[in-house]
């Protein structure tokens, strides 16, 4: 084996994914195994934290050793283990975290926890080989909406944040209201496709105090009022056309506030993560935008931007390169926030 060859075993439990990979020198995916539980939570409507953290416990033995298989490594191998710490659901954050730090002691291998955050920034990385901050990046999941300014690798400044529900949770809840399903996110975007994005105007919520902060919810209301008022009436409304609006609204308000955040802080380049960040229509609403402004404009491949542990990897190496180690007294916590 290369001496200089830095290899990550990253272990991401935050949430309904038990996920697990190996990293080479930060960029390089020697493997990215996921155990999506969604199936599983669907009947419910949303992830219930019980079950997610059963099913953790039981998977993520299993898919910790695929990794390493596909990797063909075996611990001996492995630099270092990053694990997400939070923010996320404290129970599924416990048994990555308990699993990390087991493996780590027994086997005397650094821990590095991570702030899941910056992995889905750092899912842009493994890409863009090119890439380096300082640059903008817009996270947008189903617990986050954050305009981010990533000054240098691991060192962050939050600029905006939703004020109330994530854009991915008003995916969710949208898609949830009109019979889609859970998660809404992928449903909406398929179902959009089929509709009339201009057929109904939802409101586009500004928040006074803060240009870069978001707010959903009263979108969210706008679509559920806009569903109530059709039943009254006895009027039937189209799936498509609501999700096609609903979206529009949503991809419109993300883009304005980010370009204007990339463009009063003077960056050429910003780049986009996250569930949401998967979305067709947003990711073309922002090439064009991006294109539009000479701004360079960095997406992961759809698996990056939904919850892996390959992300995790990438964020990990660079902490691991600053110097960052953690102890047996790693905890998970569920509300941990992002430069802290
Ligand atoms: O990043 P992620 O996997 O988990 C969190 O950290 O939250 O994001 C999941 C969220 C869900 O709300 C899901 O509905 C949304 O991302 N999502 C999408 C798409 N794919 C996933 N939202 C819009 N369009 C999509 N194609
Ligand atoms: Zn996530």
């Amino acid at each position: 084996m290369d001496e200089k060859e830095i290899l990550i075993l990253a272990i991401e439990s935050s949430c309904d994914e038990t996920a697990a990979a190996v990293i080479k020198d930060g960029r390089e995916v020697l493997s990215n195994v996921i155990y999506s539980q969604i199936e599983l939570h669907t009947i419910y409507g949303g992830v219930v934290p019980e079950i997610a953290s059963r099913k953790h416990i039981e998977k993520i033995n299993q898919v910790v050793q695929a990794a390493l298989d596909q990797a063909e490594k075996a611990l001996a191998d492995i630099t270092a283990i990053a694990v997400t710490y939070g923010p996320g659901l404290v129970g599924p954050l416990l048994i990555g975290v308990s699993f990390a730090k087991a493996l780590s002691f027994a086997k005397g291998i650094p821990l590095i926890g991570v702030h899941h955050i910056e992995g889905h920034i750092s899912a842009n990385y493994i890409e863009h080989r090119q890439l380096e901050p300082p640059f903008a990046c817009l996270v947008a999941s189903g617990g986050h909406s954050h305009l981010v300014i990533v000054k240098d690798y691991g060192e962050y400044e939050v600029i905006g944040r939703t004020r109330d529900d994530a854009a991915g949770e008003a995916f969710d809840k949208v898609a949830r209201a009109i019979g889609l399903g859970y998660p809404g996110g992928p449903k909406i975007d398929k179902v959009s496709k089929e509709g009339n994005p201009d057929a109904i105007h939802f409101p586009r919520a500004k928040v006074v105090e803060s240009a870069y902060d978001f707010s959903f919810s009263g979108l969210k209301s706008a679509v559920l009022n806009y569903l109530n008022g059709c039943q009254m009436k006895g009027e039937t409304f189209s799936r498509a056309d609501v999700a096609a609006s609903f979206q529009k609204a949503v991809v419109e308000v993300l883009v304005e506030h980010s370009m204007a955040a990339v463009k009063e802080h003077g960056f050429t380049k910003f780049a986009i993560a996250g569930g949401v960040a998967s979305n067709t229509s947003l990711r073309k609403a922002f090439v064009e935008a991006c294109e539009k402004e000479e701004i360079e404009f960095y997406y992961p491949s759809p698996v990056f931007c939904t919850d892996n542990a390959a992300m995790i990897g990438a964020a990990g190496y660079y902490e691991y390169q600053k110097g960052v180690r953690h102890g047996n007294d790693l905890n998970a916590v569920p509300n941990l926030r992002l430069g802290e």
